[in-house]
């Protein structure tokens, strides 16, 4: 039996709601409308407008309202202002396809050297049949962009290389561990509805409390990423896992 992938973010998203205990980390996510749009827009003054199933970060918008009469978004470097709620909808219909686009209230990132991260969590099931968090990492984005994915100029970083001005060592630790049990808990309950899933990779956003939030899963995540820890027995258990599942071919010696 292949390995199950799930591209759709609102299939993934609507899963993860039905538990209880993960509703909690999951920023408000609605189908694409306009006037879905100036709801959240007015509540949370940041959103993300995203493809269903987008990778990379392409296709991924910031779109903010910062006045009454003052909006602007963002995608790529580029960044557009307007003056009115409507010329603003109207440029970005523009530019997406609004059937297939996702809007998530938005989550102000942490940032180190004046640049957002986020992390990612590497969830597998190991040589039990058990999910295990295998590795996490944060990711740097590049200055001037919104997404901080590897393939849109963001550079891998360990988690604690990021943090650690922001919590002590004993509260690094904790923050691991709780963001390692998160894995395995959303693991499980994806796994509920998708029986055949062996890995996920989670992007989480942390906010300026501390707070993690689940932005989204990923089905196929990257496991080379991990090389760049300085630890590199994280990417060799990952390599080993993924070895286990059938999604590399052991080597041969
Ligand atoms: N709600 C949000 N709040 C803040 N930042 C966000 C939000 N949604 C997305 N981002 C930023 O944009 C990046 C890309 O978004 P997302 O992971 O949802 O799509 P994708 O990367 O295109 O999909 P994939 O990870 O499958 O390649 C995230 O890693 C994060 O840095
Ligand atoms: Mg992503």
């Amino acid at each position: 039996m292949p390995i199950q992938r799930v591209r759709s973010k609102w299939a993934k998203t609507n899963s993860l709601l039905k538990s209880t205990e993960l509703t909690e980390y999951i920023p408000e996510t609605k189908r694409w409308s306009k006037n879905t749009l100036q709801a959240m827009l007015d509540a949370y003054k940041m959103v993300y407008v995203k493809p269903d199933s987008g990778t990379f970060g392409s296709g991924v918008i910031r779109v903010e309202k910062r006045a009454n009469e003052y909006y602007s978004f963002q995608m790529g470097t580029r960044k557009r202002e307007f003056h009115s709620f409507d010329a603003m909808a109207h440029q970005l219909q523009q530019t997406i396809r609004p059937q297939s686009y996702l809007i998530q209230r938005g989550i102000q990132l942490l940032r180190h050297a004046n640049r957002r991260f986020d992390i990612r969590v590497m969830v597998q099931k190991n040589n039990h049949n058990h999910w295990e968090s295998t590795g996490i990492i944060g990711r740097l984005s590049h200055p001037a962009k919104i997404v901080t994915n590897y393939h849109s100029g963001g550079t891998p970083m360990s988690m604690e290389q990021l943090m650690s001005g922001k919590l002590s060592a004993s509260q690094l630790s904790a923050y691991h561990f709780r963001l390692k049990k998160l894995g395995v808990s959303v693991a499980k309950q994806l796994q509920s509805q998708y029986p055949r899933l062996k890995e996920i990779g989670i992007d989480v956003a942390v906010d300026s409390s501390f707070k993690p939030w689940i932005l989204e899963v990923n089905t196929l995540p990257d496991p080379f990423i991990f090389r760049k820890l300085r630890d590199k027995s994280v990417f060799r258990k990952i390599h080993r896992y993924c070895v286990l599942y059938g999604r590399f071919k052991r080597k041969r010696h």
